[in-house]
């Protein structure tokens, strides 16, 4: 079974998520976040849930443990309402789930967050929250079951993240997957965490087609990515260090902000009240000209200047400060934002100006992950994207931070085109070994793209979605 074969050695686990962690002493809790998202009452149901015929579709095991069938009579067989597919993501720090169907309506959704646990101990420790999504998992996909009033029974398969990600995180919600996909012989679909957040904008905007251009930042990722089609990606830059999450985190960190409700939140918060021109913080990797991103030195400067003014970076609450010395932090943070967005502006000016030639008929950037729930974020991309005569997508924040309903709706895109693997064994055991991919790049990158930069950080990464899917295509034919 192709899904079920290889282990992924724990020294993967070291990958871009790496730079949210530190060790953190045990005992967690965790929080349910709540519930967000329409929900369809009990009586519309389809009670026919769409379950494909192993027998009539001819499987073929892929390198990425997504089987693809050789139909894509799925589409044109089954009306898209009668597929409904539970979606589990356990990648990082927040436990989700959700269910949707195939017309993207969400049914239920489910996030249970690690925030307090971040806010205490200042990053993801994967031991840690590997813990943490244990304790809350079964009680998450059960929650999301019961809110859309639906059972196993009434789904037509279970998606789950397998990368990129914490491996230890991302094997919580792989075994609960494989758990409900092989006690009631549902389909599974491994998906890419990324391209969910790209592809949750579909579910948005119904309207959005390929080709489109996407701009995906996070705490671990900053990519941009040209989509030519499903599961058809050319990635056009990356960052060569730091995510800008991770640089709102630390800078919110270093501000003594809440972590509770997130780094990120908190800092654009602060900002509002701050001088975005008060401190001349460079603005990264102006002298490359191409699409790649940088965000370590930005944070040094940053925290130069906080020492600079003789600000404390430990035991530093701003809750505990004078109004003085508050004004003073939000000027720090209003600074930090202008110029980490500048830094997104420019290198998407120029992803428009490559993506264009590549793709002439784009018409929308989509820009989501945790980060595009920004405000400000939003509105300067808004700005870029109408001097540039095109769209911007940005789903609504619920759906840009990680969520489970971009990995039903990934699942349900590529279910739909017959990508999924047959349901488990009932039987397998629980301590078995899964595909799990901790640095799996989502598409081959652009020629002009290519960063020396990167060279030593790119040993031993999973072969792309991209890659995978294209030569289990060729596979086919
Ligand atoms: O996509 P996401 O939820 O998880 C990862 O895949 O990493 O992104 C989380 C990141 C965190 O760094 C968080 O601070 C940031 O997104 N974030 C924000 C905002 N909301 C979340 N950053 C800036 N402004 C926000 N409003
Ligand atoms: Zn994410």
């Amino acid at each position: 079974m192709a899904s079920s074969t290889l282990a992924s050695p724990l020294w993967l686990s070291r990958s871009a998520f790496l730079l949210k962690t530190s060790l953190l002493p045990s005992g967690t809790r965790a929080l349910t976040r709540g519930f967000t998202g329409p929900r369809q009452p009990p009586t519309s149901l389809s009670p026919l849930s769409l379950k494909p015929s192993f027998k009539h579709l001819s499987a073929i095991p892929s390198a990425s443990g997504i089987f693809a069938q050789k139909s894509s009579d799925l589409e044109r067989s089954f009306a898209r309402e009668d597929v409904v597919i539970l979606g589990i993501e356990t990648s990082c720090d927040d436990t989700a789930a959700a269910v949707v169907r195939g017309n993207g309506e969400i049914l239920s959704q489910v996030v249970s967050s690690q925030a307090d646990l971040l806010s205490r101990y200042g990053g993801v420790a994967p031991k840690m929250a590997e813990e943490a999504h244990s304790l809350v998992i079964d009680q998450v996909v059960q929650q999301t079951l019961d809110n859309a009033n639906l059972t196993e029974k009434n789904l037509s398969a279970v998606a789950v993240t397998i990368g990129p990600g914490l491996s230890l995180c991302l094997r919580v919600g792989v075994c609960k997957a494989r758990r409900i996909a092989g006690n009631f012989s549902l389909p599974i679909i491994g998906i890419h965490h990324m391209e969910a957040h790209a592809l949750v904008a579909r579910l948005v905007e119904k309207d959005l087609q390929f080709p489109f251009l996407a701009l995906l930042i996070s705490g671990g990722h900053n990519l941009l990515i040209l989509a030519h089609g499903l599961g058809h990606y050319v990635q056009l830059g990356t960052t060569i260090d730091d995510a800008i999450g991770e640089a709102y985190d630390k800078t919110a960190r270093w501000l003594g902000l809440d972590m509770r409700k997130g780094g990120g939140p908190a800092l654009e918060e602060l900002a509002r009240e701050g001088d975005a021109n008060s401190f001349k913080f460079s603005i990264p990797m102006r002298q490359h000209k191409d699409c790649n991103f940088s965000y370590a030195g930005l944070k040094t400067q940053v925290r130069m200047a906080i020492e600079s003014k003789n600000l404390s970076i430990e035991n530093n609450s701003i809750s505990s400060t004078s109004s003085q010395e508050r004004r003073l932090r939000a000027d720090i943070a209003a600074s930090f934002q202008r110029v980490a967005v500048l830094h997104l502006e420019e290198r998407c000016e120029r992803a428009i100006e490559w993506a264009m030639k590549i793709e002439p008929s784009i018409k929308c950037l989509v820009v989501s992950g945790g980060v595009a729930s920004n405000q400000y974020v939003r509105t300067r991309l808004n700005h870029v994207v109408e001097k540039n005569g095109l769209q911007l997508a940005c789903p609504p924040p619920s759906l840009c931070t990680d969520n489970g309903v971009m990995v039903a709706w990934t699942g349900i895109e590529h279910f739909l085109c017959g990508r999924f693997d047959p349901p488990p064994r009932a039987d397998e055991p629980e301590d078995s070994m899964f595909d799990l991919r901790p640095r799996w790049p989502l598409g081959e990158e652009h020629s002009q793209g290519k960063s020396e930069a990167r060279s030593l950080k790119r040993a031993r990464v999973h072969p792309s979605l991209t890659s995978i899917i294209q030569g289990s295509a060729q596979q086919e034919v």
